[in-house]
């Protein structure tokens, strides 16, 4: 039998190259290309016999099923994120910018969680004790049981939490620090922190100790290492805000023991992460209802109504391009609107430029928003202001369709809650309530929204000759 040729095998995507290169052409990843034996993965090791495998007991889908065991934080924002609290055994992954607040609101989840009785291991590889120990002065946790360490070798970490009883959650921050004897490539490089991270999800599956794993967004948005500690970890969150808000969001993109569309929502004080329960009034706060340009859009975030504001300016270009700026939504998405806009409403943007922004730093992922972002354009060319007390949601299709959208009802009471008493909606939407003494009006197509909000505004439709 021919000796199998060793490959090379990029640690970052997995693209597998004949020779050595210092970049991968799959990734473009520089220094993530180590050699692998083909073999050495299934046949257990070079020269050693292939083992032969024992047969496990096939068995049905139905059947007793058990509620994964979890650790409730008592921070109910944080619990709601996590789909209940932490699961035993189980890995999570928390990423976000360096500084939006990854290691308060742990330090907080720890206290909390140690508070009620549970034994908690802090390993902080990017911080010192001290530096450390001031946090937690500052959010009132210096006085718990957290243990603390400041370690970033992997072995050493190993021995430390698995020495003594046994942990009942352990936080490691970061992964980007940690370093492992067996891998002999420089900290912070993928193999590093894949070995790491599959040293922590061993000792957590071994163990039954919760592990949360702490991870740094790099500059294009994504966890160095990005798609293998994602896919090796049970759930994953991003804290996401801007730096010049207050307001934090902990979001679920992967859980493989709950929901993944909920969000927590937390306001950075000088005492540290405050729960926010009803986000929308947060979002609202700072609201000029009499400017053109600015529409309340009914959102959800999983099984919870937000109501943020949308804001649009619209203005003639001194450019010879004219500008699109989107912060907190799809820019995509603002190009299909405008161009539904100019081709069934006649409403010409192609010498203005166009900026969108949704209020307070919040991001906006549904498409649910497009009804809303239409109003407010619409309402910011023509100067005339919306209704204050009016929302708006529904899916625009590239027809001018206002399509309608999930959870009518749920938009609807929260609308209410906060004193809407009106609201735009797609029309034929189900579930909508009746006689709650709210002014729904449904909304067949982009050119019925325009004509309710502008009327017959000379400025909107300057060349009615095609439609
Ligand atoms: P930190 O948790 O260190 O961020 P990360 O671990 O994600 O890098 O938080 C850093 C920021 O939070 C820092 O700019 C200071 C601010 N902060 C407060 O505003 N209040 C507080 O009580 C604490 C502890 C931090
Ligand atoms: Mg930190």
């Amino acid at each position: 039998m021919a000796k199998p040729k060793t490959q090379f095998v990029c640690q970052n995507c997995g693209t597998v190259h004949s020779r050595w290169a210092g970049k991968c052409d799959g990734c473009g990843e520089w220094n993530t290309i180590v050699e692998e034996d083909p073999m050495g993965g299934i046949g257990g090791g070079p020269g050693r016999a292939p083992k032969k495998g024992r047969a496990v007991a096939l068995t049905t889908l139905s059947g007793e099923t058990e509620q994964a065991p979890r650790i409730h934080t008592g921070i109910s924002e944080l619990d709601r994120a996590t789909g209940g609290g932490f699961v035993r055994g189980s890995a999570v992954l928390i990423g976000g910018d360096p500084g939006i607040g990854k290691s308060t609101l742990l330090m907080q989840a720890a206290a909390a969680l140690s508070r009620r009785g549970h034994r908690i291991i802090y390993v902080s590889g990017e911080e010192a004790v001290a530096q450390v120990r001031l946090r937690a002065q500052r959010l009132d946790a210096a006085n718990t049981e957290v243990l603390l360490a400041a370690e970033t070798n992997v072995e050493d970490i190993l021995a430390t939490i698995s020495e003594g009883k046994r942990p009942d959650l352990v936080i490691i921050d970061s992964i980007q620090t940690l370093w492992s004897d067996t891998a002999d490539s420089a900290p912070g490089t993928v193999t590093q922190v894949r070995t790491g991270v599959q040293a922590m999800i061993r000792f957590a599956k071994q163990t039954g100790a919760a592990m949360v794993l702490v991870g740094h967004v790099t500059k294009e948005g994504q966890i160095a290492g990005p798609r293998v500690v994602e896919h090796m970890v049970d759930a994953v969150l991003y804290f996401e805000g801007d730096r010049g808000h207050h307001y934090r969001i902990l979001r679920t993109v992967k859980n493989r023991f709950g929901p993944t569309d909920e969000i927590g929502v937390f306001e950075m004080s000088d005492k540290g992460l405050r729960e926010v329960s009803n986000p929308s009034e947060l979002f609202l706060g700072e609201r000029n209802a009499k400017a053109p340009g600015a529409a309340v859009f009914a959102g959800m975030e999983g099984t919870r109504p937000v109501l943020v504001e949308v804001q649009a300016l619209v203005a003639p270009t001194s450019l010879g391009t004219p500008r699109r700026a989107v912060v907190g939504w799809d820019s995509s998405r603002l190009s299909m609107i405008l161009a539904v806009l100019e081709a069934h409403c006649g409403v010409k943007l192609g010498q203005h430029d166009v900026y969108l922004n949704v209020a307070g730093g919040y991001r906006i992922s549904e498409p649910a928003a497009d009804l809303a972002v239409a109003s407010a354009l619409v309402s910011s060319l023509a100067g005339l202001a919306l209704p204050a007390d009016c929302v708006y949601f529904g899916e625009i299709s590239l027809s001018g369709a206002v399509r309608p959208v999930s959870q009518t009802a749920q938009r609807l009471k929260e609308a209410e809650k906060l004193g809407f008493a009106g609201a735009m909606l797609p029309a034929a939407s189900a579930e909508v309530p009746k006689g709650t003494g709210g002014r729904w009006t449904e909304i067949d197509d982009l050119p019925d929204l325009v004509a309710r909000i502008a009327g017959s505004s000379a400025r909107l439709r300057q060349a009615p000759e095609d439609d």
